[in-house]
């Protein structure tokens, strides 16, 4: 039977994805950037685990009453299971939790199924910075449902 299961990302299990970072999942992220996101005490990371497999992960900043999504990237074999979505409900009861009222993330315009993704989750569109990443319009969505 599987498991699946959401729990906080630590550092030793960077370290067991840290060989297929680049590859496996996104290479946006590297492992230095992470690392040093980890050690962030503003910042929360969490994990998405399939049978003891990390299958994903996400994390936010929180910075007094304002929370930021920092990444949220799944393991490409593993996309399409609704694992992100369990990362991103897990990391709004957080932000719920902690009394924010505001919770912002940027998105490259193209990437359609993040969108897709936020929208779910009932995230709104307020604001674009044009061409931001190569040429590609960054769109700044927030979280209004608190
Ligand atoms: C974006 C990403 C995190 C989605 O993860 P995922 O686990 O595959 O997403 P889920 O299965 O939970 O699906 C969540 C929602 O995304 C949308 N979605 C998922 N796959 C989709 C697809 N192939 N086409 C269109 N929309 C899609 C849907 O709205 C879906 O909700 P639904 O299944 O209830 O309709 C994943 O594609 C990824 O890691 N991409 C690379 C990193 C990245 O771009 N991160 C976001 C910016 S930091």
């Amino acid at each position: 039977m599987e498991n699946v299961l959401v729990e906080k990302f630590t550092l030793s299990d960077l370290n067991l994805i840290k060989d297929s970072l680049q590859t496996d999942f996104d290479d946006f992220w590297n492992y230095n950037i992470l690392e040093k996101e980890l050690q962030n005490n503003s910042s929360i990371y969490l994990c998405c685990k399939l049978n003891s497999e990390i299958v994903g992960f996400a994390g936010i900043s929180i910075i007094l009453d304002t929370a930021e999504l920092n990444n949220i990237v799944i393991k490409k074999d593993k996309r399409g299971n609704g694992y992100s979505s369990l990362l991103l409900d897990s990391l709004i009861k957080i932000v719920k939790s902690r009394d924010c009222k505001i919770f912002n993330l940027e998105v490259a315009s193209t990437n359609t199924i993040a969108i897709n993704l936020y929208k779910k989750f009932g995230f709104k569109q307020v604001g674009m910075r044009p061409k931001y990443y190569d040429g590609i319009d960054a769109l700044l969505f927030t979280f209004y449902n608190f």
